[in-house]
């Protein structure tokens, strides 16, 4: 049994690590032929990548995948801390599976993912969740097929979780959920520690990989006919500063873009160390697409500060007329936090403001949630949910009136759209415009899934446009 501990999560020295292959021992290759699992993925992009990873380790050693979770042997929950929802969703999955596993004991049941690396999500499972068979950390992913084989093989519970980083594995197998998009991670972990949030206990210290091993992945996907490819990291930005001392991001979104998959995507991009190179490149290159995410979290500088974010509302902003004065019709989108600890009316207000003076094409407005663990748990909060549950009303208000607003300018353009499937509606087709708005448009042709075509701008929604091919 190895269990998390936070107080070694916090530590904030960089450790040295190795770069190694994964290899799955002969012994356990497809020694569970004839089994099934389901994945049920919570978090964001990373984890969603990782699941992809997660499938194929099963695979190999025989499990296959079995869409109903209620028929499979094993149910695995890949999950995500960052917000208490989070938390509660992962819990109630948990409680059915409780029921199933009443019903069809044999049935296998893991979770693994960001709250597997909570001290107090363990403790939780070690006391009240007997029935969990396993739970492994985001550090040690490709121990997967050990620890299974060990859970079933000495049919007790296993809690396999490392504090901190290991060594960086290369090489894990992967099976992608499309055929035309792509995650490829860059930079793992996080040190910014802003003072909200749990990532960097979960995920540990910045970790680049390789640019060998990304542009090799790349030019694998390339050659497999994928169309798009999004650069994945906590805080992408931050590439290469742990490798190299003269290669970073703007070099590698442009090595990524000679590659010349037709779309490349990154995220998230932290606004304190974004370059005027990085800009510049995204500018350059028709293969970079011209939507930059770029959370601000707050238009208060006093409550950046307090959410130790590094940047000012002044230098945020500076960062923002700058992209959108260089980039060709770049579309900016966000995360805002309201009713962090200390955040009065006017603060608030400074938030209205600035996304008034932004007008996003996209963002992500949040609740503030207390995070065990994390410096901002022990800020003082005197203002009432209610009151936070209006200023998020309010500021969704503001936000979507800009979506809409910026949709309404696309109409009568004619977008190159990447052709994602068949829409709900008869005979329409979705896709993503290069700036990541959703289309819902009809053809008088068929269209092959995973092509880009232009299409013609008819109406605008608050979420998506609609349209038709172009000739
Ligand atoms: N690395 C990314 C953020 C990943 S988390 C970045 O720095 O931009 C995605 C978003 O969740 C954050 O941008 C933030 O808006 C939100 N978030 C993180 N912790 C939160 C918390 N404790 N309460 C509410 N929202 C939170
Ligand atoms: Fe969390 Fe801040 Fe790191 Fe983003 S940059 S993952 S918000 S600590
Ligand atoms: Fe959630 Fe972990 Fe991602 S906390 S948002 S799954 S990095």
């Amino acid at each position: 049994m190895r269990l998390p501990d936070f107080k070694e999560a916090r530590t904030r020295d960089i450790r040295d690590y190795k770069t190694v292959e994964f290899k799955v021992e002969d012994s356990i290759k497809d020694k569970y032929k004839g089994m099934t699992f389901h994945v049920k993925t919570y978090g964001c992009q990373m984890n969603e990548h990782d699941s992809e990873n997660i499938k194929a380790l099963l695979k190999t050693i025989g499990f296959t995948e079995e869409e109903n979770y209620e028929k499979a042997d094993l149910v695995l929950l890949n999950t995500c801390s960052i917000r208490e929802n989070a938390h509660n969703k992962a819990f109630g999955m948990l409680g059915r599976l409780k029921h199933l596993k009443e019903e069809r004991p044999e049935l296998l049941i893991g979770l693994c993912g960001c709250m597997a690396q909570e001290v107090s999500v363990v403790e939780e499972i070690l006391k009240d969740y007997k029935f969990v068979n396993f739970v492994f950390g985001t550090h040690n992913m490709h121990e997967l097929p050990n620890i299974i084989d060990k859970a079933i093989v000495e049919n007790k519970q296993q809690i396999e979780v490392l504090s901190r980083e290991s060594d960086l594995v290369e090489g894990l197998p992967v099976v992608r959920a499309n055929n035309y998009k792509a995650y490829v991670n860059i930079i793992y972990g996080c040190n910014k520690f802003c003072t909200y949030c749990i990532v960097p206990y979960t995920r540990g210290r910045e970790r680049s990989r390789k640019k060998e091993d990304i542009l090799k992945e790349v030019e694998e996907l390339v050659r497999d006919g994928y169309k798009e490819v999004t650069l994945l990291g906590q805080n992408v930005n931050a590439y290469g500063k742990d490798l190299y001392d003269d290669y970073n991001l703007a070099n590698l979104l442009e090595d990524v873009a000679k590659t010349n998959i037709p779309r490349i995507r990154f995220t998230t991009s932290h606004p304190w160390d974004f370059t005027d190179e990085m800009i510049e490149v995204i500018a350059k290159y028709p293969n970079i697409m011209s939507h930059v995410h770029l959370p601000v979290q707050s238009g208060s500088s006093k409550v950046l500060k307090l959410m130790g974010r590094r940047y000012t509302r002044e230098s945020y902003l500076e960062l923002f007329d700058k992209m959108k004065k260089t980039i060709p019709g770049v579309a900016i989108s966000t995360d805002i936090i309201v009713g962090f600890p200390g955040e009065d009316e006017e603060d608030f207000k400074e938030t209205l403001s600035l996304v008034e003076y932004c007008k996003y094409d996209n963002a992500f407005t949040f609740i503030f949630s207390t995070r065990k663990g994390t410096p901002a748990e022990k800020l003082e909060d005197n203002t009432p949910l209610k009151e936070k549950e209006d200023r998020l009303q309010r500021l969704n208000e503001v936000v979507n009136k800009y979506f809409l607003e910026n949709n309404k300018k696309l109409e009568g353009e004619v977008l190159p759209v990447l052709v994602e499937g068949i829409s709900s509606k008869k005979g329409m087709y979705y896709g993503y415009s290069e700036t990541n708005k959703l289309i819902n448009f009809s053809s008088n042709k068929d269209l092959e899934i995973g092509s880009i075509v232009p299409v013609k701008i008819t109406a605008s929604k608050t979420w998506s446009l609609d349209g038709e091919l172009d000739g």
